[in-house]
C-alpha cells in the first residue's frame, strides 16, 4: 500500500510508483475540490490548501513528464458549463423597484411625485400598495391569446426562455379569452410555505439537494433544464404588471389588476387602493401584521401610481420606475461573536474589512460574514468624524448584532460592550496591501484606505476582471467570478485583453479535457463561442466594463449615450485635461456627470499602464455605437436640446426625460453643438448665447407642438 503515504514523502524522494500513485491521488482530490467549488458551491479545501496541491501536482509531473495524466489537473481550468436557456430580449425592459425603509421614505416618494409632475401640494394622489412577493419575476407573452413565451428576469434586458416550465405552472393560463393582441404579463414566481417543507421532506428523503428558503426552491425549480422536474415542483404565480401591450388594459393600475384577475391570473387579494401617504402606510402595517399567516414569503409593499396616464408622464429611471417604490419589512436581526476581521482588496483598490462571525441564522439564512465597511466604522465613528454607536468601536471577540437588509450583504448595527472580552483590543487597520504589500494610503476626503499597487496588485487586477466579466459588462456565459479567478491564478489571464487570446492560447489544451468532471470539450468550445459572441459589444457596456472608479451603470449609459461611438468618447477622454478645456467643459455639461466623475474618467485613458490595458482591449472589439432608440417618426431624435428658464406645463426633469425618451440630448450649456434652445419666461445668459450663435430658440408650447403633445 503506497497510496495512503504519498502524500508524505518529499517530491525529490518519491519513486516512480510512488509517483504515479500520488498523481492519482492528488487528480482526484482535485477533481472532488473542483466540484466542490464550481457546481456544488461548497468547497471544503481553502484556497492555499488547494493551490499547494495544485503546486505538489506540477513539480512531480516536472519530475516524471511521462507519467502525466491525459487528464492532468495541471491543465484544467474552471467549471462545467451547463447548456443553458436560449436568451430572450425583452420587448419593454424588466425593471426592478427603488427601496423605502421607513415612513418618511414614503412621504418622500409621494413629494418626488408631486414634485415631478409639478402638482401642488394639497393635492392627494392614489396609489396602490399590495404585497412584495419574495420569489422571482416572470414575463408571460400571449399573441391573440395563446401563451407562446415566457421569460425569466435576467438582467432586465435579456432573459431566458422558460416556456416549457412555465406551461407546467397550474396558475398560468395557456389560453386567454378577449386579451390585446399581444399582451406580456408579469408577475412572481413563488412557493407556499407548505409546499416548500413538503418538497424539502422529499428532496431529503430522496437524498438530493434541501433548499434553503422558498425563493431558493422556485427558483431552482423554475430553471430545471427538465421541464418534467418543474412539473412535479408546486410553483405558484401571483400576477402584477405588464410589459409590451397592443391595447391598454385599462386607466388605472387597479383596473388593469382586475382584467388580469377576470382573464385568469390569480392577483394579490391584498392589493387596495389608498389616498396618500397615510393611507399607505396603514395598509403596509396591516399586511405585515398578516405576514406570518399568508402562508408564502412577503419582503416588503409595493406602491404604484394608480393613474396610468400619471405613471405614463413620470416614466423611468435607468433601471426603476419613477411611479412605484418598494416598502421593505425591517431587517431581522441576531446576535453572534465576531471571530476575525479580514481586509478584502476591490477593483479600485479599496480595503474594505469583512467580518468574520460565528454562523448564525438571519431571516433563514446562514450568515457568517457581513461587511465592516471601512475603518472608520470599526473605530465608530462616521466619515466626518462624528460618533456613531455611540463612539462603540468593533474588536475581534466581541459580541456583534448582525442584518440583512433584502439581498444585500449582511452588516452590523451594534456591539454588546458587557460582553467584551477583558482582552479585546481596538482593530489596527492596516496601512499596507495585504495582498501585494503596496503602501495603502487615505486620500483627504476619501473614507477608504487604497492600495496604490495599481495592476501590479493581484487582488485589484483579479477583481477587474471579475468586474469585467460581470452581468451588467461583458457576461461572458460560462466566465463567471470563480472561472476568472481561477484562470488567473493559473497564469492564463491577467487583464481583460487576454480573454480574447484565449482560444489561440489554450484551445488545444481545453480540447484534451474532455470527459473530465470541469471542462470538457463542449463546455470549452461554448466559452470559446460565448468570448467571440462579445468581440461585438455595447459602447455602454465596455465604458461600465472598464471598471473606472465612480463610473458605474447608469452613468456608463450616460456617457456613451453623448459620445455615440467609442473613436469620439476616447479622442474626447485622450485631448481633455482635468479642470480645463472644451473637452472638459463637454463632459462636465453631461446632466449627471460631475467633476469627481469627470477626473477620474479622464485620468483613466491618461494613466500609462491602465490606458495601455484599454487600448489592448479595445483591439479585439468591435464597439456597437450606442443604441439609437427607436425614435422613428421623432422630430428631435439625434437633437442636442437646451431647457433654459422656467418651464410652466411640466418640470425641468419631466421635460428632460421625455426630451430623451424621444432620443434628443439634453445639454446644461448652450455650444455651437447645441440645435435647439427651448426658453421659458426669465430665461437668461442661455438665451442670449443661443442669439448670438444662431441657434434656433423657441418657447414651451412650441416645443410641445413640436413633440406631439401640445
Ligand atoms: S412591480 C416596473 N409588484 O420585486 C416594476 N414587483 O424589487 C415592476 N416583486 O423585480 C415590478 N412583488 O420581481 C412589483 N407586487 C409586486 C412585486 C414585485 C415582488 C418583485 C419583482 C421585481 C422586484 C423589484
Amino acid at each position: 500500500m503506497i497510496s495512503d503515504t504519498t502524500q508524505d514523502i518529499e517530491i525529490d524522494a518519491l519513486s516512480e510508483a510512488q509517483a504515479r500513485a500520488e498523481l492519482d491521488r492528488l487528480a482526484d482530490l482535485l477533481q472532488k475540490a473542483n466540484r466542490e467549488y464550481h457546481t456544488e458551491d461548497a468547497p471544503t479545501l481553502s484556497d492555499a490548501e488547494y493551490d499547494s496541491l495544485k503546486r505538489r501536482n506540477i513539480a512531480i509531473e516536472g519530475r516524471f513528464p511521462h507519467l502525466k495524466r491525459t487528464d492532468s489537473p495541471s491543465d484544467q481550468v474552471g467549471a462545467p458549463v451547463a447548456d443553458g436557456f436560449s436568451k430572450v430580449r425583452h420587448e419593454v425592459a424588466m425593471l426592478s423597484l427603488a427601496n423605502a425603509f421607513d415612513d418618511t421614505d414614503v412621504s418622500d416618494f409621494d413629494d418626488s411625485i408631486r414634485k415631478y409632475l409639478g402638482l401642488p401640494a394639497d393635492q392627494v394622489i392614489d396609489y396602490t400598495a399590495e404585497p412584495k412577493i419574495d420569489g422571482l419575476s416572470l414575463s408571460l407573452r400571449y399573441e391573440n391569446g395563446a401563451l407562446v413565451q415566457a421569460a425569466t428576469r435576467g438582467d432586465g434586458e435579456v432573459g431566458e426562455n422558460v416556456t416549457a416550465n412555465a406551461r407546467t405552472i397550474q396558475d398560468i393560463p395557456h389560453h386567454l379569452t378577449d386579451a390585446p393582441a399581444v399582451l406580456e404579463v408579469r408577475g412572481e414566481v413563488y412557493m407556499s410555505h407548505d409546499d416548500f417543507a413538503a418538497l424539502n421532506e422529499k428532496q431529503a428523503a430522496a437524498g438530493q439537494k434541501v433548499f434553503a428558503n422558498p425563493r431558493n426552491a422556485a427558483a431552482g425549480s423554475l430553471r430545471q433544464l427538465d421541464a418534467e422536474i418543474t412539473r412535479n415542483r408546486p410553483l405558484r404565480f401571483f400576477a402584477y404588471a405588464w410589459g409590451a401591450l397592443s391595447d391598454p388594459l385599462a386607466d388605472t393600475q387597479m383596473g388593469a389588476i382586475e382584467r388580469l384577475q377576470s382573464l385568469g391570473f390569480s392577483t394579490n387579494p391584498l392589493t387596495r387602493v389608498c389616498q396618500g401617504p397615510t393611507e399607505m402606510i396603514a395598509h403596509y402595517s396591516q399586511i405585515e401584521a398578516q405576514r406570518a399567516t399568508l402562508g408564502y414569503d412577503i419582503d416588503g409593499v409595493v406602491y404604484k401610481v394608480n393613474d396610468l396616464s400619471l405613471q405614463r408622464r413620470l416614466g423611468f429611471r435607468s433601471t426603476t420606475p419613477r411611479w412605484a417604490v418598494a416598502h421593505k419589512f425591517p431587517a431581522e436581526l441576531a446576535w453572534t461573536r465576531l471571530e476575525g476581521i479580514d481586509i478584502q482588496v476591490g477593483r479600485t483598490g479599496a480595503l474594505s474589512p469583512v467580518a468574520r462571525l460565528a454562523p448564525v441564522t438571519v431571516g433563514g439564512v446562514v450568515v457568517s460574514n457581513a461587511t465592516l465597511h471601512n475603518e472608520d466604522y470599526i473605530a465608530g465613528r462616521d466619515a466626518n468624524g462624528a460618533p456613531i454607536r455611540d463612539g462603540r468601536d468593533i474588536r475581534v471577540g466581541d459580541w456583534v448584532e448582525v442584518y440583512r437588509a433584502g439581498d444585500v450583504i449582511p452588516k452590523i448595527k451594534d456591539v454588546d460592550l458587557k460582553r467584551r472580552p477583558a482582552d479585546a483590543t481596538p482593530y489596527v487597520f492596516p496601512t499596507a496591501c495585504p495582498e501585494c504589500g503596496s503602501d495603502a494610503v487615505r486620500e483627504p476626503g476619501d473614507a477608504v484606505r487604497r492600495c496604490t499597487g495599481g495592476l501590479i496588485c493581484p487582488a485589484q487586477a483579479v477583481e477587474k476582471l471579475k468586474h469585467f466579466v460581470s452581468r451588467a459588462a461583458f457576461d461572458i456565459e460560462g466566465l463567471g467570478a470563480k472561472q476568472v479567478e481561477q484562470f488567473y491564478r493559473d497564469g492564463w489571464i491577467a487583464t481583460p485583453a487576454d480573454i480574447f487570446t484565449l482560444q489561440d492560447r489554450y484551445g488545444q489544451g481545453m480540447q484534451q479535457l474532455k470527459n473530465r468532471e470541469g471542462w470538457g470539450e463542449k463546455s470549452a468550445n461554448n466559452l470559446f463561442q460565448a468570448i467571440e459572441d462579445k468581440r461585438k459589444i455595447p459602447l455602454s457596456r465596455l465604458i461600465f466594463a472598464l471598471g473606472i472608479r465612480h463610473v458605474g451603470e447608469s452613468a456608463a449609459n450616460l456617457l456613451a449615450n453623448t459620445y455615440s461611438t467609442w473613436d469620439a468618447f476616447e479622442t474626447a477622454m485622450t485631448q481633455a485635461t482635468v479642470g480645463e478645456g472644451e473637452e472638459w467643459e463637454d463632459l462636465l455639461a453631461v446632466d449627471g456627470v460631475g467633476s469627481v466623475m469627470a477626473a477620474s474618467v479622464v485620468t483613466a485613458f491618461q494613466q500609462e499602464a491602465e490606458r495601455a490595458s484599454i487600448d489592448k482591449l479595445v483591439a479585439h472589439l468591435q464597439v456597437q455605437p450606442a443604441e439609437v432608440r427607436d425614435t422613428s417618426g421623432s422630430p428631435v431624435a439625434g437633437k442636442t436640446v437646451v431647457f433654459t428658464g422656467s418651464l410652466e406645463k411640466m418640470t425641468r426633469a419631466e421635460a428632460k426625460a421625455r426630451a430623451e425618451a424621444l432620443g434628443a440630448k439634453v445639454s446644461g450649456s448652450v455650444s455651437s453643438k447645441t440645435d435647439l434652445v427651448v426658453a421659458g419666461p426669465g430665461a437668461g445668459s442661455k438665451a442670449k448665447k443661443a442669439t448670438d450663435l444662431g441657434i434656433e430658440t423657441i418657447d414651451e408650447d412650441a416645443w410641445l407642438d413640436l413633440i406631439g403633445d401640445a
